[in-house]
């Protein structure tokens, strides 16, 4: 048996805050105890209490006077994009086929998409995201890449291969047949391995023919319980190419619904410049749209309008990503930070509970995965992280001033990056501070 106990100030959410003193909506301890046996939260509560019901023999560890709460939650990331974060492109088709339709390419040599996928294990880590929902590259094996490195971190991840055939470069070019398989195939050998996820990933609606958006409808239908994640209305050009290559379309939400491919596992990212027919077609499919403010800022998209997609009468059911290469940071609380300034432009407010509650509880819903992660309740996985709000000199200095739980939680919005993040859990083990010991991706080229 493999028993852990930490100690700390805990918070976890139990459902999203209303407002800025709903107490209600989330727990916390003050003098905190939470015991993890193999792999699983087995007890959280007062540390009293806890070590009570504790083994005698529990490996305890101090984390006081820091906060511990669930694992960050990315639900739209690429991990192919790793070396083209920070490319200087003007706007989305240019950034695509400038820089990431070409870097892509690098995937189909398994010893690159096996290093990358190492270092981005690593950066999610060393980031506090324990769980993501990842774009690999068209190649296939780039997600055994990842899918294997899943496996070696114990992580719980959501990933698949892009499938892409047609208005990119040949090298990167499925076709409708062969996307469909080796998704299959994906599934057959990855799907339920481990803690893995394979998702239904058509890249969007540019890049792919309607055979393909076919194949992808068939796979979602014989894979119902399976996740669909794609891109949705990020930025003016590409709504007037998809409505060119699909004049048969109401609009472009209208095209994924006309291949089955909205709906409750359905993760659309972006969903900016949406009509309201398109966002009642969200809310009544129970798709999610998923907010990438860093990559959104960068990439000058647009500004998404949380209110108008959360207080429908049927809200659409949102959730926030980094978006890693579009996006500009691996570290949720900096896409917090932007995602608060992004609302700020357009006089709505996020506080900083619900942003808490987004990026853990809030993101694990969105995902369907909450009786798994993105609570400290009993039972679920052990993905844990611990938060230093004190972590920089600046911080340490601005937190003299703090008096209040939520003051603390903006200020580690608003200043904090992965040196706020003091130790990472992932299904029990620490994962965070052996990063550099086992010297994991020390950059020497050809992988592990
Ligand atoms: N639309 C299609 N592919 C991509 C991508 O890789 N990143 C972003 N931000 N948007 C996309
Ligand atoms: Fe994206």
């Amino acid at each position: 048996m493999n028993a852990i106990l930490l100690r700390g100030r805990l918070l976890s959410f139990v459902d999203r805050p209303a407002a800025i003193d709903d107490a209600r909506s989330y727990r916390y301890e003050s003098d905190g105890g939470l015991l993890m046996v193999d792999g699983r939260i087995a007890a959280s509560g007062p540390y009293a209490s806890v070590k009570a019901s504790s083994p005698a023999d529990v490996e305890e560890v101090d984390h006081r006077p820091h906060l511990i709460l669930p694992g960050f939650i990315d639900p739209h990331v690429h991990f192919p994009q790793m070396q083209v974060i920070a490319s200087y492109a003007g706007s989305l088709l240019e950034w695509l086929n400038t820089y990431t339709f070409v870097e892509e390419q690098r995937f189909a040599d398994q010893d690159h998409a096996g290093r990358i996928a190492s270092a981005f294990f690593d950066e999610l880590i060393r980031h506090g995201t324990t769980t993501a929902a990842a774009y690999c590259s068209v190649h296939k094996a780039s997600a055994d890449a990842f899918f294997a490195e899943s496996m070696r971190r114990g992580t719980c991840m959501i990933a698949g291969k892009v499938m892409m055939d047609r208005n990119a470069p040949d090298a990167l070019r499925d076709t409708a047949e062969s996307a469909y398989d080796e998704t299959r195939a994906l599934i057959a050998e990855w799907h339920g391995k481990g803690r893995n996820h394979v998702a239904i990933t058509p890249r969007f609606a540019i890049t792919s023919s309607r055979e393909e958006m076919e194949a992808a409808g068939a796979l979602a239908r014989e894979f119902p319980h399976l996740h669909v994640q794609t891109h949705l209305s990020e930025n003016a050009a590409e709504i007037a190419f998809t409505r060119e290559l699909y004049p048969e379309a109401a609009d472009y939400t209208d095209v994924y619904a006309r291949f089955g491919l909205l709906g409750p596992k359905s993760l659309l990212g972006h969903c900016i410049h949406l009509s309201d027919r398109e966002a009642d077609a969200l809310a009544e499919s129970g798709s999610v749209a998923v907010f990438c403010p860093t990559s959104n800022l960068f990439l000058g998209s647009g500004l998404f309008d949380h209110a108008r997609l959360s207080g429908r009468p049927t809200p659409v059911r949102i959730a926030i990503a980094t978006d890693v290469g579009g996006g500009t940071s691996y570290s949720m609380l900096r896409t917090l930070d932007e995602g608060y300034k992004v609302l700020q432009l357009q006089g709505q407010r996020l506080n900083p509970l619900e942003s808490f509650y987004r990026i853990t509880l809030g993101n694990a819903r969105a995902l369907g995965l909450e009786g798994s992660i993105g609570t400290l309740n009993t039972g679920t996985d052990g993905d844990v992280i611990v938060l230093d709000a004190s972590a920089t000199p600046a911080m340490r200095l601005r937190m003299e001033t703090v008096a209040t739980l939520a003051e603390e939680l903006f200020l580690l919005q608003t200043m904090g990056d992965d040196r706020a993040v003091s130790e990472v859990y992932v299904a029990g083990n620490a994962a965070k501070s052996v990063l550099a010991t086992n010297g994991i991706n020390n950059g020497s080229g050809t992988g592990r």
